[in-house]
């Protein structure tokens, strides 16, 4: 029997990296799963890989009609909706001098608008369904600052604060509402270019820096969002759940 037998997930930012993760262990575990992108290519090949148990769908996060169409293609596909993972985010790195308001602006419309839109396009569909799970990815930005990512930062401490804002309104109807806050984790998003120098400096990093000494890989974040997606996180909602190897577990010691 799967975790998510008799569900049905959509996942924004489901093409590639965590999101395709989430994907594949979803529709292992039982689920029937909408694949949510921008890379359209990307999206058909991970539903393909899925097979009948997925549908590649053209969502770009920002758009509100991109939404409403996700959702009815989701439910025309699969007729119902239970979980929403709200995982489609952009970065990017500049000092606060040097960060223009238009990349200030695309940063927060893709990671913060996009999860609000999410969270409320999920809301009929999710209701009518008799209750769901919304996961979602703020980072350890959401938890702490990092030098040279102010966009970033404010993007994902909003997506915590809106994640317990909307499980506190929609507790009634019995839709679960969590974040979960990455550490590094091995994706396209931190090796954009897919250098070996660029790995090889985010080990380096991994090994001095994080408790646990490496960098996390996606399926350990899809772990995570399959138990929140799941019944079996039938008493968590408005949380966080942070995988980060250990990183923010602690300060150096002074001297
Ligand atoms: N990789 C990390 O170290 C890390 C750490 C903490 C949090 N996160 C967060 O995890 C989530 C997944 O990131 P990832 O590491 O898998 O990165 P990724 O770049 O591999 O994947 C992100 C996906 O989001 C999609 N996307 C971007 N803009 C979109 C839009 N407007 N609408 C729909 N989809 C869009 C991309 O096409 C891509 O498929 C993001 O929210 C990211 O901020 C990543």
């Amino acid at each position: 029997m799967g975790r998510l037998d008799g569900k049905v997930a959509l996942i924004s930012g489901g093409a590639r990296g965590m999101g395709a993760a989430e994907a594949l262990l979803f529709a292992g575990e039982g689920a029937r799963v909408a694949v949510g992108d921008v890379l359209d290519d990307a999206a058909r090949e991970t539903a393909e890989e899925i097979g009948d148990a997925a549908v590649p769908l053209r969502l770009d996060g920002t758009r509100e009609d991109d939404w409403d169409e996700a959702v009815r293609r989701t439910l025309e596909a699969f007729g119902r909706l239970d979980v929403l993972v709200n995982n489609a985010g952009v970065g990017g790195v500049a000092r606060i001098e040097k960060t223009s308001l238009e990349q200030y602006r695309a940063i927060t419309e893709v990671n913060q608008t996009g999860v609000f839109l999410g969270i409320r396009a999920a809301i009929a569909p999710m209701t009518a369904a008799g209750g769901g799970s919304i996961v979602n990815i703020s980072s350890i930005d959401g938890l702490v600052g990092m030098p040279r990512v102010l966009p970033y930062v404010a993007s994902k401490f909003a997506v915590r604060g809106m994640t317990k804002t909307a499980a506190v309104e929609l507790a009634d109807r019995g839709i679960r509402v969590n974040s979960i806050h990455p550490g590094h984790i091995a994706t396209p998003m931190n090796n954009p270019g897919g250098t070996d120098e660029a790995a090889r400096r985010m080990q380096e990093y991994c090994e001095r820096d994080v408790p646990l000494a490496r960098i996390g890989q996606p399926e350990e974040i899809a772990r995570l969002a399959l138990f929140l997606a799941s019944d079996e996180s039938s008493y968590c909602t408005g949380s966080e759940f942070t995988a980060d190897g250990g990183l923010i577990a602690s300060v150096p010691l002074p001297g």
